[in-house]
């Protein structure tokens, strides 16, 4: 599918951020010019997705498209018991309804947003125990997305009864797409056994996940991407999926497990919240289109070159001095904003001041991660300041091209080195130029 880009001048996108009340999220997808607002349900479905989808049967029950899902999802996982639902808040939303209670605590490497809110929302608590590194912008460690084992040991210890599962999110969105590594995930397993406690992978990432222990750890250079992936989920209990990322989809998701009884329970709520057991909430169609993507993701010439594409991005800015997250992650470049703009107080949302000003220079949208994200503690009303002001740029599958992401990286670097208060010595690259080399290829953005 091709779309057209949308251009705009400095002055339109003044006066549209201005009515839009400074919200990025209140613009219009047409006031944007290069969207990285998120990677999710964002990407382009290949030509062989496209044909699923017409194949798709929409019988209300056991429908044939459900079959075929339920057949690759047990072939690259391993797990038998398949929920589709509409995307991964609601299968964390089924699976919680079965194993969440209230005073439970949580521990993950990290918790996506919705994650949290989904345990929080059931009166327990979702704790985050990253490795000491993974907000470390500077440390430049392969598999940066680790569990802290000892911090996890810990908390088993203390509070054994209360913990339902561990949780591990594959990869860590938080900290920008940094991997876990096979020895980790082998390491939270153990432990898991010794507590007899269940382990839950949030798998929206897991093929770029595969695909970084394929390159960065040791032992796995001659693996393909389905056998990293089958020895990592031979050790979960159960899966939360959002497949509007990995599953190379634009909406959907699914939950499953090898446990019947969670299957049983879960469904119960699937069928009040989002339909019946063989579609959850989805067309036909799309969970042919799912299935489809699946089977694609777990290449690794494509994760080969979306991941690439990641990588060269973040590799430009790193070139040039802008401080970013490192290493780059699998589906984002992190900016430290703090750093980026160290004249602007922490309180008047920097990395938020950063991303508009982005946007009036380049019309890029990119999304804050920080302080504004973490919203106000509900009880004192005070703002919950982040350890790092991120502004992130997620980039959506098979999308843009590498031209159209070293604009991106060109219209940063100006703001970094015409941004008043900072001094640093360099050029300014002449976005005009970018411009004019998209004027012959309009239609670029798939
Ligand atoms: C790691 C992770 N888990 C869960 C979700 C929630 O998925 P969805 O947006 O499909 O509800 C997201 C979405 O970005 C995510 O990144």
């Amino acid at each position: 599918m091709v779309e057209r880009i949308h251009y705009s001048t400095r002055e339109q996108r003044e006066k549209w951020i201005q009515e839009a009340d400074y919200n990025l999220f209140n613009l219009r997808s047409d006031q944007v010019f290069i969207d990285l607002l998120t990677d999710s349900g964002t990407g382009a479905m290949s030509e062989q997705q496209w044909a699923a989808l017409m194949a798709g049967d929409e019988s209300y029950a056991g429908s044939s498209s459900f079959h075929k899902l339920q057949g690759t999802v047990a072939d690259i996982f391993g797990l038998q018991f398949l929920l589709p639902v509409h995307q991964g808040r609601a299968a964390e939303n089924a699976l919680f309804s079965v194993l969440v209670k209230p005073g439970d605590i949580i521990p993950a490497n990290s918790h996506f947003d919705t994650t949290r809110a989904h345990i929080e929302y059931r009166k327990a608590a979702a704790v985050d125990c990253p490795e000491d590194v993974a907000l470390n912008t500077l440390v430049d460690e392969p598999l940066k997305g680790n569990i802290n084992l000892s911090v996890l040991r810990k908390i088993l210890e203390e509070h054994h009864e209360k913990v339902p599962f561990i949780l591990l999110t594959l990869t860590c969105n938080v900290t920008g797409g940094q991997p876990i590594s096979m020895e980790n995930i082998t390491a939270v397993k153990q432990i898991a056994t010794d507590y007899g406690k269940p382990l839950v992978i949030d798998s929206a990432r897991f093929a770029e996940n595969a695909w970084f222990i394929q390159q960065r750890e040791h032992g796995f250079r001659q693996r393909s991407i389905h056998e990293i992936t089958r020895q990592i989920f031979l050790m979960a209990d159960a899966m939360l999926m959002s497949a509007k990322k990995d599953g190379l989809v634009n909406i959907g998701g699914f939950m499953a497990t090898r446990h019947q009884d969670w299957f049983d329970a879960a469904t119960e709520h699937v069928i009040l919240f989002e339909g019946f057991r063989t579609y959850g909430g989805l067309a036909g169609r799309d969970l042919n289109a799912l299935a489809e993507g699946l089977t694609e993701v777990v290449c690794a010439e494509y994760l080969g070159s979306r991941i690439g594409q990641t990588q060269r991005f973040g590799q430009i800015l790193i070139d040039a001095g802008i401080p970013i997250q490192r290493p780059v992650g699998g589906h984002a470049v992190l900016v430290n904003a703090g750093s980026f703009l160290p004249a602007v107080p922490q309180e008047e949302y920097v990395a938020q001041t950063l991303a508009l000003e982005l946007y009036v220079e380049a019309g890029v949208r990119g999304v804050e991660i920080g302080t504004l994200l973490n919203g106000r503690d509900p009880s004192t009303g005070r703002e919950r300041f982040a350890e790092v002001e991120f502004l992130r740029f997620a980039i959506p599958r098979r999308v843009y091209s590498n031209e159209q992401m070293e604009y991106v990286a060109r219209a940063l670097i100006n703001l970094y080195f015409g941004c008043p208060g900072i001094v640093h010595c360099g050029r300014k690259a002449n976005l005009e130029t970018f411009y004019c080399a998209f004027e012959s290829q309009r239609a670029e953005v798939g």
